[in-house]
């Protein structure tokens, strides 16, 4: 909110797609919590469920069903995925990957795109996007040399260097996250997961794909699914959880065997797999069925499309693939980080105040995506391109 030039807002509760602030001001939710909330706020049945989970006892730092379950589910949605390792946070679960690459290729480098954000894990700070790019952090104080120094950052969607990087370095890993969602929503050109598919295993490195945002977003099996391509290692998080703290990783038994205590590579955490977390995941994943995955592209496809209308002939882009959408101030397509930094952040500005006055809730930066979920109705669409259309003109006369 600073980088808009507004104060925070500060929630008091949610309810489908709105959310009151403690002033008593009503919002449709585009930010759903950075992506958690694909059912929108205080679901019924996943209210219940952690309801009834919480009865149970919070935690006991010992193996439960519904992890299992869990487990089931994933591996049942995620076709290179036979195991999983919970964690609490996308950023645990990324930084474990790593590890865990290096572990089994005996490599150090990381490989990670311009723009991309994998949570703040030390070594993969360096040109982020989300918080850091608004913030206009190009790498953090605290981060050792070493740690960057382990990390080779390249454009993303430029096939021939990014060919030409991993084949020189072949790093212990290439970390991507397949639909980038962080630099504002920025899908890969035709072509260019498939040639990071290829180089990677060519070289003996491993492909990580992040699905932290893309998991069960956008389709029942993520960016795989979507996109039609298997990764030697996903991270997933955010919906997982169904708005608790609960992430993962996961990949084949071959090489989530080396994770301790079956094998030599350490990772624990002593909330990991927690049964509230777990029970909200579930109760969320249960309702993502087919027609879920329709309703939510149609429901993308609609504010899209209306926002479209809304921005008429202004220099404006709407990038978007189901579940997942921005609103580029830029007169060309944004292909990379490059595209996203140079869009016009101040017109974004007066457009996301404009926004806010008038009830509609979008994330205050560019370089965040927007975050349809099947609570979203024609009420909640309808007072967003209307607000839109008043807002584009405040932003652009
Ligand atoms: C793609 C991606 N990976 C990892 C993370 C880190 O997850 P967490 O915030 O749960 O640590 C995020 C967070 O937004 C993310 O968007």
């Amino acid at each position: 909110m600073g980088s808009i030039g507004r104060d925070p807002l500060f929630i008091d509760r949610g309810d489908g797609p709105y959310i009151w602030d403690v002033d008593g001001n009503r919002y449709v939710d585009w930010v759903s919590s950075w992506g958690p909330l694909i059912l929108g706020h205080a679901d019924p049945l996943v209210v219940e469920a952690i309801r009834a989970a919480a009865g149970r006892g919070a935690s006991y730092g010992a193996p439960t069903a519904g992890e299992v379950d869990l487990a089931t589910e994933v591996a049942d949605r995620f076709a290179s995925v036979e195991m999983i390792r919970m964690t609490s946070s996308g950023t645990e679960a990324t930084m474990s990957a790593l590890r865990l690459a290096r572990a089994a290729t005996g490599r150090t480098t990381i490989l990670k795109f311009a723009g991309a954000y994998h949570g703040h894990v030390d070594g993969l700070l360096a040109e982020g996007g989300s918080g850091l790019a608004t913030a206009g952090v190009p790498a953090s104080p605290g981060v050792t040399e070493a740690q960057a120094s382990d990390t080779v950052i390249v454009p993303w969607n430029n096939a021939d260097a990014v060919a030409e990087a991993i084949s020189r370095g072949r790093p212990a890993a290439v970390i991507a996250e397949p639909i980038p969602a962080n630099m504002g929503v920025v899908p890969p050109d035709p072509g260019f997961l498939e040639m990071l598919r290829d180089t990677t295993a060519e070289v003996g490195s491993l492909l990580i794909l992040d699905e932290v945002i893309s998991g069960f977003r956008v389709a029942r099996g993520g960016a795989q699914e979507l996109l039609g391509l298997d990764a030697d290692l996903t991270v997933m998080g955010k919906i997982l959880g169904g708005g608790l703290p609960a992430a993962a990783y996961g990949g084949s038994r071959e090489l989530m065997e080396r994770i301790a205590p079956a094998g030599d590579v350490y990772q624990a955490g002593t909330l990991s797999g927690n049964p509230l977390a777990v029970a909200a995941g579930l109760a969320t994943l249960r309702k993502l069925d087919g027609a879920a995955y329709v309703g939510i592209e149609s429901i993308t496809t609609r504010l899209a499309t209306g926002l479209r209308r809304a921005a008429g002939d202004r220099p404006i882009q709407v990038a978007s693939v189901p579940g997942l959408l921005t609103v580029f101030f830029s007169a060309e397509e944004v292909r990379d980080f490059a595209g996203a930094t140079a869009c016009d952040a101040k017109a974004y500005g007066r457009f996301c105040r404009a926004m806010l006055e008038r009830g509609v809730y979008p994330p205050a930066s560019q370089f965040e995506a927007w975050f349809p979920s099947l609570a979203h109705d024609d009420e909640s669409i309808e007072r967003t391109i209307a607000a839109a259309g008043e807002a584009f003109e405040h932003a652009i006369p």
